[in-house]
């Protein structure tokens, strides 16, 4: 099909995007408002763009329209200014708006199907509506995680069904996002940021757009290394963590403190890099990310077996947690059934009131499952709905210490007061090392 708006022109509408680019006056598209979306859009609203971000929520719209703030990493001030002072910012669910802008960056989910397959369905609907609307001189950039070859494979045949060509008419990246929620060193501006796309005019492009509001970005090839630079960072985490859940394991058979071994062996100075165990791994992130990459190597005859192994064990540690829990209450001639347990912590991990994929919701479920009266405090996560539980948060006392038979620490939240916990507890299992440094911790709390 050929686009009666494309031209041969390509070099003039590569520079005529580069000027805007530079100048701040391209218009910024963010389709999916989310953990990645929104602090992205602020990030650039805020160095002057004019952002409109897309999302087929009708809540997330209104909301962002009112300048009121649903993420953690995202300051209610900046959003805020950004949107009511200096109308930079603003949200929309309607598609046909998308001509409008120069940039479009996409932040949509890349969830797992049952089979732990890729669902790519997200990035394929917005995708479709871009290729119904799409104009030359347009940057698509893809933010979402996914497997080496999607921005290639799915998302370029899709939008060159306009009949406008990449590269020519216009320009497709993939820049995987690298936020760390909760973290308050590395926010977005200060975050290194990986740019893959073809050489030429896309790869200027989008190298040009992602310098204006990060310090340092690192060009790659192709989509397909960033892609795979991105899903090699979080199997890297998701192996390195399985490691020292397994020796946690091991650990706990030989009657050894898995967290004084780790701090032993990370004053290494060189050769080491130190992660710590814990309740299995939770969020967005590092429990599907993996699953994407094992999907694709099969498509070449190849086996990622520390994916799968490392799946393996990482998903064991619920159980490992129980079982630790009951031998605790056992060892104090109790039993699970009928004992009152509190949780502390439901998040997937510390200062961030995401609980998506958290391991506490397995544990949450299996103690109820096996009979326990099962409450829970989270100060990020006032309710908690998973696995068919529907809970409200507690607040943390004294007294709701001591009536519990156990108290269990599954995340490690800053504001938590873990000497309250540590004073008033009667039999506590903590499996973040959260008390470390509390006065009388280590003589009361019994670590992963
Ligand atoms: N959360 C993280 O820490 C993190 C970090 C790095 C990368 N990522 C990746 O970034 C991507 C987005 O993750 P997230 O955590 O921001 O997800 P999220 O669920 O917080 O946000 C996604 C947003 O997209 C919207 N959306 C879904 N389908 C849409 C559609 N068809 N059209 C318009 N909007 C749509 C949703 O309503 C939601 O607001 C995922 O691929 C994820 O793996 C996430």
């Amino acid at each position: 099909m050929s686009n009666p708006a494309a031209t041969a022109d390509a070099p003039a509408r590569a520079a005529e995007l580069m000027e805007k680019i530079k100048d701040h006056t391209a218009r910024v598209g963010v389709v999916g408002l989310g953990y990645v979306g929104l602090p992205f859009a602020v990030e650039k609203a805020k160095v002057g763009f004019r952002v409109l971000g897309f999302d087929r929520s009708a809540a997330r719209v209104d909301q962002v329209n009112a300048g009121r703030n649903y993420i953690g990493d995202v300051r209610d001030q900046d959003l805020r200014d950004v949107v009511l002072r200096q109308g930079l910012l603003a949200a929309t669910g309607d598609w046909d708006r998308l001509p409008e802008m120069d940039v479009v960056v996409i932040c949509v989910p890349t969830p797992l199907t049952r089979n732990l397959t890729p669902d790519l369905q997200y990035i394929e609907a917005v995708t479709s509506e871009l290729a119904l609307r799409l104009r030359p001189g347009q940057l698509i950039s893809l933010e979402s995680t996914t497997y080496p070859g999607t921005t290639e494979e799915v998302m370029q045949p899709l939008l060159e069904a306009s009949g406008l060509k990449e590269g020519r008419d216009f320009f497709l990246a993939f820049s995987p996002e690298r936020v760390d929620p909760g973290n308050k060193r590395y926010s977005t501006r200060n975050t290194n940021k990986v740019v893959g796309a073809s050489p030429g005019a896309s790869l200027e492009a989008a190298l040009a757009f992602y310098r204006q509001t990060i310090l340092k970005v690192v060009p790659v090839s192709s989509a397909r290394t960033a892609e795979m630079v991105k899903v090699f960072e979080n199997t890297f985490r998701a192996v390195n963590i399985a490691l020292v859940n397994e020796l946690a394991m091991l650990c706990d058979r030989m009657g050894l403190d898995v967290w004084e071994v780790l701090d032993a062996a990370g004053t290494k100075p060189f050769g080491i890099l130190t992660f710590y165990p814990g309740p299995g791994v939770g969020g967005h992130c590092i429990p599907l990310d993996p699953h994407y990459l094992e999907w694709k190597a099969r498509e070449f005859n190849f086996n990622t077996r520390f994916i799968a192994l490392a799946g393996e064990i990482n998903r064991r540690m619920p159980e490992f947690v129980l079982e630790k829990a009951m031998r605790l209450l056992s060892d104090h001639g109790l039993g699970l059934r009928g004992a009152r347990v509190l949780v502390l912590g439901v998040a997937y991990k510390k200062d961030v009131e995401d609980a998506r994929e958290s391991p506490s919701a397995e544990i949450l479920h299996q103690l109820v499952r096996r009979g326990a009266a099962v409450s829970y405090h989270d100060p990020m996560v006032p309710r908690f709905q998973e696995h068919g539980h529907d809970l409200q948060s507690r607040p943390l006392t004294a007294q709701a210490l001591e009536e519990a038979d156990l108290v269990l620490i599954l995340t490690d939240h800053t504001r938590v007061d873990y000497a309250l916990v540590v004073a008033h507890a009667r039999l506590l299992l903590d499996t973040r090392y959260a008390t470390r440094g509390v006065e009388g911790g280590r003589g009361k709390a019994v670590l992963l």
